[in-house]
């Protein structure tokens, strides 16, 4: 498969992690969704041929374990959220083109034809391991049935996850000091039979699959590493009832065991895209054609769920003869406040809470996409969505729109009869190619902003050119102005669609175009906007202070009322492999304070400063390190970073960061080092500043 650019001749494929049909929907699930619906829209946009499918995960213990604290049973349970989720989503303007779930009839069939191929392929082996079990509650314990310390960074672990330190998947029996979550009693090792998948055999094939992946850089860098150190073979199959069955195949032993849940739930990735064919027929789009030839398949997914999708998975289609992904978006976590989201704590903010509180859902779609980088985590507060909201969709784009519409239907009664300027035409296709860049370069914040500074060049066109003060003196040059801001207006329209699809619809239909802005493509940037229209309205409202200070202090009420509740199990969260970022707020985790103080002259001795960061790159040899080139206003500094895994070094350059300027020069892997970059926490959570300050200013 070769990585041409999009728009590409092959159907393509977007998928979003698929929700543990299991608890409400957050901000941080959204993130996900919202994301892979813009990259699909904006593919269509570009003239692709796209399906976007996705699906509810309705096996494994995240499922079993709420389903039996509610005491039903876990198909009935599944499917009520699976419903819920159906129903949800679209208020966001997610669309998918097909949604499943991972225990219908197709999966069902798919999942075991696959597993059935890989055993037939020699792929697959029975070995003996020691399963925990409580003796009390008479059963197996997989997964978040039991949970211990993780073997690899020493955090607190469930059984198949390190959820709350290094992110990796654990397989049996590796957990340490295990513990039943069912009677909280340690747990007893017995031995069982199980089936496990090769993937240690696909270990070149991997690295060279990795090579050429596109998405996000922490997509390729950790599984290069894991890798390195070497692939464990997976095990593929539970102790448990709820699932899918292993396939009869070769032998009997696998019949009383079910299929891990994350085996049958990326092949929901394929029955969901076959659902949609089978809806609309193979002429319009042919599932086989972008599974099982060469489609171009990408994946969006929470960055805790990597392995699972650029190491299990794609071995997986490799050994089943099936198309590998093009590319793997993995986005950072949702914060609230500047804390992890937390469910247990109610420190998120609510799907449903957010519509009952009337706002639109273009609001949250544009600020998710556009507030940060897809890697970076991105924090959520009340007051940040306001000024989001107010300043740039307001502010900029609803204010270029009103004005321009408005003043062209008072003066032309819509689009005045002249050719668009040259200048406008070349900033419009200007914009054109911004949003194609964007696009290859997996960035919804560069799709955004495509169409912000568009609308951010129209307001400054108008400014400039006064067409009110030409009206009587030069009627023609007013005129072009006018024609000129009305195709900005419905260019900013089109490229705006993938993010905010309904506000973009609404533009479409003020400038009394037929049909859906979404079914057009970006040629319709450039075309003529019909001769009339009525008098427009304002599409974007401000948001108030009062009610931002409302809804921040009821946010702060419902995590207080939690805490004090002594609700401080984090076991239940719904992992949804959006999100979920650790709690920070308990003191255990973190390093004690010091108890020597300093004086204020020795701290006046640190040099520490404002910076911009302007270029950022690996360094060869060293899987940590990166090479930043800093500029302090004085001068540009080099400083080698330990923290190429943990950010997307391509979305670096143009952020504000902090800078300690006098640390003595150091050399790491042959390259200098001068100055010290100052980050917060195992995330290297960079230190910026959030106001006027100047590059290259003291930090005091
Ligand atoms: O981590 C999770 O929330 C899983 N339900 C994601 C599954 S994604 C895929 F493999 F289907
Ligand atoms: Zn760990």
């Amino acid at each position: 498969m070769s990585n041409d650019e999009f728009p590409t001749d092959r159907p393509a494929v977007v998928t979003c992690g698929l929700p543990y049909a299991n608890g409400d929907l957050h901000i941080g699930h959204l993130r996900g969704y919202i994301g892979a619906d813009a990259f699909n829209r904006t593919l269509e946009t570009l003239g692709q041929t796209s399906a976007y499918v996705c699906g509810s995960d309705m096996h494994g213990t995240p499922v079993a374990v709420n389903a039996e604290k509610e005491g039903v049973d876990p198909e009935d349970f599944a499917l009520e959220w699976h419903h819920q989720y159906e129903e949800t989503f679209p208020k966001f303007n997610v669309d998918f083109d097909n949604y499943g779930h991972t225990h219908d009839e197709t999966n069902v069939e798919t999942t075991q034809e696959i597993v059935r191929t890989l055993d037939d392929e020699g792929y697959i082996y029975e070995k003996e391991i020691q399963v925990a079990y409580d003796p009390d509650a008479d059963q197996y314990l997989p997964d978040r049935y039991v949970e211990g310390t993780c073997p690899y960074c020493g955090e607190k672990a469930r059984g198949d996850e390190c959820d709350e330190g290094c992110q990796r998947h654990l397989e049996p029996g590796e957990v340490e000091d295990p513990t039943s979550t069912i009677t909280g009693n340690p747990a007893e090792y017995r031995e069982r039979t199980h089936k496990f998948f090769e993937v240690s055999e696909f270990a070149d094939y991997l690295t060279e699959f990795l090579d050429g992946l596109e998405g996000t850089s922490n997509a390729r860098n950790q599984p290069r590493q894991w890798i390195e150190d070497g692939l464990q073979d997976w095990c593929i199959t539970r102790d448990m009832d709820w699932g899918i069955d292993y396939p009869n195949g070769n032998d009997e032993g696998g019949d009383d065991l079910v299929l891990y849940v994350w085996v049958d739930a990326p092949i929901e990735y394929i029955s969901s895209t076959k659902q949609y064919t089978d809806r609309v027929g193979a002429d319009e789009y042919d599932w086989e054609h972008v599974w099982r030839e060469d489609g171009d398949i990408v994946h969006f997914i929470g960055r805790d769920i990597i392995q699972h999708h650029a190491i299990f998975w794609p071995a997986m289609l490799e050994g089943a003869d099936y198309n590998a992904p093009r590319g793997i978006a993995a986005t950072g976590f949702i914060t609230i406040n500047g804390k992890g989201l937390s469910t247990s704590r109610n420190r998120a903010i609510w799907a449903k809470e957010y519509l009952e509180e009337g706002f639109h859902p273009d609001l949250l779609r544009y600020y998710l996409m556009t507030t940060g980088g897809l890697q970076q985590d991105v924090d959520f507060s009340w007051e940040a969505f306001q000024e989001k909201v107010n300043g740039e969709l307001v502010g900029t784009v609803g204010n270029f729109w009103y004005r321009s519409l408005l003043f062209a239907y008072r003066n032309y009664e819509g689009t005045p009869e002249t050719e668009v300027s040259e200048d406008v035409h070349a900033r419009i296709e200007g914009a054109i190619d911004d949003l194609r860049d964007a696009a290859n370069d997996y960035s919804l914040r560069g799709v955004g902003q495509a169409a912000t500074e568009l609308a951010q060049f129209g307001n400054e066109y108008i400014q400039r050119n006064e067409p009110w003060k030409l009206t009587d003196d030069d009627p023609e040059q007013a005129a072009q102005v006018i024609r000129d801001c009305v195709q900005i207006a419905k260019a900013v329209g089109v490229l705006l669609e993938p993010i905010a699809p309904d506000k973009a619809q609404l533009l479409w239909e003020q400038l009394g175009e037929d049909g859906a802005v979404a079914d057009t493509n970006l040629e319709a940037a450039l075309e003529t906007p019909p001769r009339h229209f009525e008098e427009p309205g304002e599409l974007f409202d401000k948001i108030e202070d009062e009610r931002v200070d409302d809804l921040t202090a009821k946010l702060e009420a419902r995590v207080d009322e939690a805490s004090d509740d002594g609700d401080e199990d984090e076991t239940e969260s719904d992992d949804t492999g959006a999100d979920e970022a650790t709690d920070m707020a308990d003191t255990d985790d973190l390093e004690p304070l010091l108890e020597d103080r300093i004086g204020f002259d020795e701290f006046q001795d640190l040099d520490i400063r404002v910076g911009q960061i302007e270029a950022a790159d690996g360094i060869e040899g060293a899987d940590d390190l990166a090479r930043l080139e800093v500029d302090i206003g004085f001068e540009t500094r080099q400083v080698v970073a330990g923290i190429k895994q943990l950010h997307d070094l391509e979305e670096l350059p143009g952020e504000k960061c902090i800078l300690l300027a006098n640390m003595e020069p150091a050399e790491l892997f042959g390259v200098e080092s001068n100055g010290m970059i100052l980050a917060a926490g195992d995330d290297a959570d960079l230190l910026t500043t959030h106001g006027d300050a100047e590059i290259g200013e003291k930090v005091q």
